[in-house]
């Protein structure tokens, strides 16, 4: 037996007894007379005790020149510590140690593996391994197996069963590139990794399976985020029989269990709100609304004064800062010059100062009258002591520069509180979206969303406004989920394919196995997939997944540890029937 005990467990009721202990040298103290080590494993830090009275000169020797990260096997008798350290679980006692053995030697590890390290990103990252060893990295993982498993349990509950789906298939349109596979057996083809189980969790249901869920690895290669890997998870579902209000209904009761069984905090019923309305109150589809600071639009009060940069703009709209008021001159400037950074794009910035003598300060103050500023104010809730900021443009545009900067007043302003918790629906999104580029439209979730009822008609006249019977899961101004109700007939998906410009052929070839399958009987059904990264992070009070995922990738989509991706040789490549084509 390795050991007897975890080095998290031991504390005074123990004492007298025998115990043997396995883990990593923490680190050595040593006072010539005196020798102290702290044993670490997954569940605390033990510490040991070498004396020159009791322990044998060569033990002493050998535990005084014991290298950080040794893996080490101790024998021993739990004692009473003489300076109890009341902030560790096992302060009360430690080690007199008896027998140990080096079980395997290290190197002296690149940075110090301790709760505040002082290796960088990138030098983590390549010794993931060492990084894991630490406690904020592998408490987020054993957080987030936490989450898993509360995630699995509510689903089985309620009925939902767990099926597994293939990664070696065809592309499922979810907007983003795929990554493909190509097959050695099928000279020329590829396989494509699944952007998600879409058609396979909808095939499912065309099955009977009625309920059905996935914690399932989804790949997508696009540009990378700090709320974005290439490979992520997905606690992926879908149900049949039902409509919207069943699947908000069943989601919402899993997002409530989770945040009362992981974090202990009771939400009440979650706000609903349009896309439409979540636009131009936050010009975001993913508001956060922890904090207010929503949206007035000005054009009313704002336009057909003297002042043609309004008169000119689709869009004024301001926001109100609360206590901004006090901000300096300088600091107003430093802001504009923050909206003005090519990563937000506006032109400048409006403000109002709310004095609090009740009157107003405008940097516009020529054109405006101090009745005009009143109602800036009164339209965007600003009080006494905050100050008014506006923009205007284009309106979409305008909507998500002033976006951008009300997450970032409120980041300033510590309204962004990571232990409170505001959720709600985006309810209503547009089916499709205008696409620049391509100049045509995209479905805006995927092509198997349904449109709201009495809409289909809709999109041979006014493509844009046609409404979607999809739904997102937002938490704290993430999106950490998202779904529809699906088309499940033959004629109405051959429409939809017809509608985003895919030929009957192309719809066909690729697509033609789910249309088929709606021919033999598919019932009505709806889902939404969890993004499991958002979530834990979002639970965990954090943003950045990567802190979540066990070895993530850089923003370069590379993982530095085993240094992927690689290229490959020569023979593979042939065997493969691929040949690298040489551009230069
Ligand atoms: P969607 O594309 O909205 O829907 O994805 C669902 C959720 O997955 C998360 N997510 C990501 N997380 C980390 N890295 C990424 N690159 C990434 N991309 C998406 C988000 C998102 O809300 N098949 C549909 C679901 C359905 O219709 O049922 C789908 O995949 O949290």
């Amino acid at each position: 037996m390795y050991r007897t005990h975890t080095n998290g467990e031991l504390n005074a009721s123990f004492i007298g007894e025998e115990v043997t202990l396995a883990g990593w040298v923490q680190k050595t103290r040593n006072k010539g007379f005196m020798v102290w080590v702290d044993l670490r494993d997954r569940y605390g830090i033990t510490q040991l005790i070498f004396d020159e009275e009791r322990t044998p000169k060569k033990m002493m020797l050998e535990a005084a020149n014991l290298g950080r990260e040794f893996v080490i096997q101790v024998k021993g008798i739990v004692i009473e510590r003489e300076s109890q350290n009341t902030k560790m679980k096992t302060g009360q006692i430690e080690i007199l140690v008896s027998e140990f053995t080096i079980l395997n030697k290290s190197l002296t590890p690149p940075f110090t593996i301790e709760d505040d390290t002082d290796g960088g990103e990138d030098l983590r990252m390549k010794y993931r391994y060492l990084d894991i060893r630490r406690n904020p990295v592998r408490e987020n993982l054993i957080f987030r197996h936490k989450v898993t498993m509360a995630v699995r349990n509510y689903l089985s509950k309620e009925a939902f069963v767990e099926v597994e789906t293939p990664y070696l298939i065809k592309s499922t349109p979810e907007g983003a590139r795929d990554f493909v596979v190509p097959s050695r057996m099928n000279a020329g083809q590829f396989y494509a990794l699944p952007q998600s189980p879409q058609t396979f969790k909808q095939l499912l249901m065309v099955g009977g399976m009625d309920k059905y869920f996935q914690i399932v690895k989804c790949f997508r290669d696009e540009d990378l985020r700090s709320d974005r890997q290439p490979e992520f998870t997905q606690i992926d579902c879908e149900m049949a029989f039902i409509d919207q209000e069943d699947i908000l209904h069943t989601f919402e009761g899993l997002t409530r269990h989770l945040l009362k069984e992981i974090n202990g905090v009771d939400l009440a019923a979650f706000p609903r709100m349009t896309y439409d309305d979540a636009m131009q109150k936050y010009g975001n589809d993913k508001p956060d609304i922890r904090f207010g600071m929503e949206f007035g639009e000005l054009n009313e009060v704002a336009q057909h004064k003297d002042f043609g940069v309004f008169n000119t703009a689709e869009l004024v709209v301001g926001i109100a800062v609360p206590g901004g008021n006090k901000y300096t001159r300088k600091e107003i400037d430093k802001l504009i010059d923050w909206i003005r950074r090519p990563q937000v794009g506006a032109l400048g910035m409006v403000y109002c100062r709310c004095n609090d003598d009740g009157s107003f300060k405008s940097s516009v103050d020529k054109f405006y009258s101090q009745e005009d500023l009143g109602k800036w104010a009164e339209t965007t809730g600003a009080n006494q002591g905050d100050l008014i900021c506006i923009l205007s443009g284009d309106k979409n545009k305008v909507r998500a520069q002033l976006s951008a900067l009300r997450m970032e007043l409120a980041e300033r302003l510590g309204l962004r509180k990571s232990d409170e918790f505001a959720p709600l629906w985006v309810i209503d999104f547009p089916l499709l979206e205008w696409d620049e580029d391509s100049k045509r439209y995209h479905a805006m979730h995927h092509p198997f969303t349904s449109p709201k009822p009495g809409q289909l008609e809709l999109l041979a006249t006014s493509p844009g406004e046609v409404k979607a019977n999809a739904y997102d899961l937002v938490l704290n101004g993430n999106e950490i989920g998202g779904g529809s109700i699906r088309i499940h007939d033959k004629e109405t998906q051959a429409l939809m394919f017809d509608y985003l410009g895919f030929t009957k052929q192309e719809a066909e070839a690729q697509f033609g196995f789910l249309m088929d399958a709606f021919q033999y009987g598919a019932p009505p059904h709806g889902g939404l997939a969890f993004g499991l990264d958002r979530l834990v992070a979002i639970l965990g009070g954090q943003e950045t997944i990567r802190d979540f995922i066990a070895f993530p990738k850089n923003n370069s989509g590379r993982d530095v540890m085993i240094d992927a991706p690689a290229a490959i040789d020569g023979a593979q490549l042939e065997e493969l029937n691929l040949q690298l084509t040489n551009k230069s």
